[in-house]
């Protein structure tokens, strides 16, 4: 197989599972509004802009390597609020993200192509953002927990 075509099979997941996140996003955000501080439910819209900024650039990677635009999407899965559950699975997701990104930059080491040098340090430079998504994420479930009382409200943000 060429460098070309392991680098392809390489980026179509990854933008797959960026498609996947940046709908999850927004399709949870409908369950967050009314319920949930605008100062969540804006931070989780950096995180959907940012998933966007990661789409534009695999896809366009993908573009110089003539790949066909990627039609394919994922299912959103469906999730029960309250929201603990919500940030629970954008957590689940993130941290896959983390690991696939991580996999995916040993991959392009090995590679030792210096075709793909650039392609590389945008990945770690995703990889940082997804890792600080993480971060985020984890931070707002620590929040959720400490706030038992508006948990039992029913309001945990
Ligand atoms: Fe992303
Ligand atoms: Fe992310």
């Amino acid at each position: 197989m060429t460098n070309r075509l392991k680098v392809l099979s390489l980026l179509e997941p990854l933008l797959l599972d960026e498609y996947l996140q940046r709908d999850v996003y927004d399709t949870y955000s409908y369950y967050l509004f009314g319920l949930c501080s605008p100062k969540l439910q804006e931070h989780l819209s950096s995180h959907r802009t940012e998933e966007d900024k990661h789409i534009k650039l695999l896809q366009r990677y993908m573009m110089s390597l003539r790949a066909a635009p990627l039609l394919k999407r994922l299912p959103i899965p469906v999730i029960n609020p309250p929201i603990g559950n919500i940030l629970f699975k954008n957590l689940e997701l993130e941290m896959a993200a983390v690991a696939q990104y991580s996999k995916a930059v040993l991959v392009l080491d090995a590679l030792k192509d210096p075709a793909f040098v650039s392609l590389k340090v945008d990945l770690e430079n995703i990889l940082i953002e997804e890792q600080e998504h993480v971060h985020d994420l984890q931070q707002w479930l620590r929040e959720d927990i400490r706030s038992e009382e508006a948990k039992a409200a029913g309001k945990v943000c």
